[in-house]
């Protein structure tokens, strides 16, 4: 998730461009750039670090531009830095592109390019652009970029400039944002609105497939054929703060909301043409993995909890010891490591403290690591050996939602992966796993539109001083997970229990005032879970059942409320569960006046042990 914003007008291009950037600056910090016209060529500055460092550069440019493209990165391919950097150019540097998104198709088209004799710079997915529009620009720039974008797969959001036509920013979109904000003989191009609102109301907004040839005074809005598309502006009424946030009072439903998509944009590349798991930005060669004989699993907070989904997972499939570890307590303990170990260190940030100290001391003895992490170029994925990347884009509240979604796509695609090349799985088992986790996407749309019900919920039920959440298996492992959000944003004592532990001594705390959530997305074990509902009414508790459709009858009669999830295989229910439990804890935390984005005493990364 990058931003990308463009002008063109009478005014100074560069300061409008780069001023629109500060306002995309919450999807991605890690580098920025910008390109314009000078002497007759394009000018790109561009540096590592937050849009502060190029503004510090750009200082010492006298210049004025009326046309410029900028970009403020997220890594995905390749790390931060200068060369990662965009604007990326071709090899004349008569074409600038800025681009959010993935190119999936990357790699064939940067080796036939390379064959055909361009120089790469960077090792971006963005930098094909370039060199493709760079072969089609005999003609005009138009007629160059629709030429190319049939070739890339992938999702793309991109503003170009070229030296051919510099009166023109040419736009397109396919599967990630793109907005042109309209003012008086001045256009400007953005990723998102809240980076134009400052100059316009009036914004179009570009859908997928298209593309818009953007000047001072006009915009024309086409198909990616050429098509002319007949499009009326809309009118922005937010005010800009919320526009920030997508609309959202708070990013944590903003980040909630985009688990569909931050879904998808996880699997993009990952499943070949024939339905099963490809890893192309997997180092770890299929024998390689098929050598380790025991896998450890180590992290801190949510992403504990989605190794925790793993270790199930992976145990289930692999029939092989999955060790688990809170990687803050991993050099108290001890743990079994060796050179047949694979550790697999799970981490949004890449720089909590404990799991990088974990990492570095499974390195010590013998493992080969694994960083499944979210912040491209972070210390835990540049010290890992190999990394898969989880591509959330850039999660803002404290508490994670999407992190830890995406977390347990890559660990199921893992555990798939794994299975298929140890002959565990055959290829038909493989693809209708895949397919399930294809369709997790969906089904966490379907439970958005849920949403109404759990605000009722949640006005019922912020009074309660004290949670409990339970269940079986994997059920168990979400119970951590939700009573984790609960307890974060709204301080609500909050605990999860194995459900069948509770009559161990929990069971005691449990009288009116008390909630209990009870999952029962597992049919193994929903008779089980069904008793334990009544243990807890039998103490007037209050029962909150979670569970697919199709037992709404019986669960109806032994739970005060019921959340219905759409069907979905036990397995990876998981990422259905957690979803009205994100939802939930949010709007208790609302409910009681709560912070909600920074927490009290919270902190979004741990970098101290
Ligand atoms: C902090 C955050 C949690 C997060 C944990 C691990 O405690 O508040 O939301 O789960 O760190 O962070 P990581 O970045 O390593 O996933």
């Amino acid at each position: 998730m990058c931003g990308i914003t463009g002008y063109i007008g009478p005014r100074n291009g560069i300061e409008l461009a780069i001023d629109q950037l500060h306002r995309l600056e919450y999807r991605g910090y890690d580098s920025a750039g910008i390109a314009f016209p000078q002497n007759g060529g394009l000018r790109v500055i561009k540096s590592e670090g937050k849009i502060a460092r190029l503004e510090s550069l750009l200082e010492g440019e006298k210049t004025a531009a009326f046309t410029a493209v900028a970009h403020t990165r997220w890594a995905t391919h390749g790390k931060p830095s200068h060369d990662n950097a965009h604007p990326h150019t071709d090899c004349t540097g008569r074409v600038a592109v800025v681009h959010n998104g993935i190119i999936e198709n990357y790699l064939e088209l940067r080796h036939a390019l390379q064959e055909r004799g361009h120089a790469f710079s960077s090792e971006t997915d963005t930098e094909v652009i370039a060199h493709l529009i760079e072969e089609q620009l005999e003609q005009d720039l138009v007629e160059a970029v629709k030429k190319v974008l049939p070739q890339l797969r992938g999702s793309y959001a991109i503003a170009v400039l070229s030296t051919v036509d510099r009166e023109k920013i040419v736009v397109a979109r396919k599967d990630s944002p793109l907005i042109i904000g309209l003012g008086e003989g001045e256009n400007f191009v953005a990723s998102d609105i809240p980076a134009v609102m400052r100059y316009t109301r009036r914004v179009i907004v570009l859908e997928d497939g298209e593309m818009a040839v953007v000047t001072r005074d006009r915009v024309q809005v086409m198909r990616a054929d050429g098509t002319p598309v007949q499009r009326d502006p809309m009118e922005v009424t937010w005010d800009e703060s919320s526009a920030e946030k997508g609309g959202y009072p708070h990013f944590m439903l903003k980040e909630i909301h985009e688990e569909p998509r931050t879904l998808r944009d996880t699997l993009r590349g990952r499943i070949s043409q024939d339905g099963l798991v490809a890893f192309s930005d997997l180092s770890l060669y299929p024998d390689e993995l098929r050598g380790f004989r025991r896998i450890l699993i180590t992290a801190c907070g949510t992403a504990l909890h989605a190794g925790m989904v793993g270790k199930l997972f992976f145990e289930r499939l692999l029939r092989r010891p999955v060790d688990i570890w809170f990687a803050s307590e991993f050099r108290y303990g001890d743990p079994i490591i060796d050179e047949s170990t694979l550790a697999i260190i799970i981490s949004q940030s890449g720089e909590t403290a404990d799991t990088l100290a974990a990492l570095r001391a499974c390195k010590e003895h013998g493992a080969t690591t694994l960083g499944i992490v979210n912040v491209v170029g972070s210390s835990i994925a540049r010290e890992a050996h190999h990394v898969l990347y989880t591509y959330a884009g850039p999660e803002i509240c404290v508490a994670s939602t999407k992190a830890y979604i995406t977390q347990l796509a890559v660990l199921y695609l893992l555990g798939i992966y794994l299975a298929q090349l140890e002959g565990r799985l055959s290829n038909e088992e493989a693809r209708a796993m895949v397919h399930e986790v294809q369709s997790l996407s969906d089904r966490v749309e379907q439970v958005l539109k849920g949403e109404e019900q759990i605000i009722h919920l949640a006005k019922q039920l912020a009074p309660s001083t004290c949670f409990f959440y339970l269940g079986r298996g994997y059920d168990y492992a979400v119970s951590l997970e939700a009573a984790l959000k609960l307890k974060e944003i709204s301080y609500i004592h909050a605990e999860a229990y194995p459900a069948g532990e509770m009559k161990h001594g929990p069971l005691a705390l449990v009288e009116p005032g008390v909630t209990v959530v009870a999952f029962a997305t597992q049919p193994s074990t929903f008779e089980k879970m069904v008793s334990n509902m009544k243990e807890v009414k039998a103490r007037e508790g209050f029962v909150l059942a979670v569970a697919p459709e199709g037992h709404e009858d019986i669960l109806r009669h032994v739970a005060d409320e019921l959340i219905v999830l759409p069907p979905v295989h036990p397995t990876f229910a998981p990422v259905v569960s957690i979803v009205p439990m994100q939802l939930l804890a949010y709007y208790i935390a609302r409910e009681r006046g709560c912070e909600i984005d920074q927490p009290r005493n919270l902190a979004k990364s741990v970098t101290v042990e």
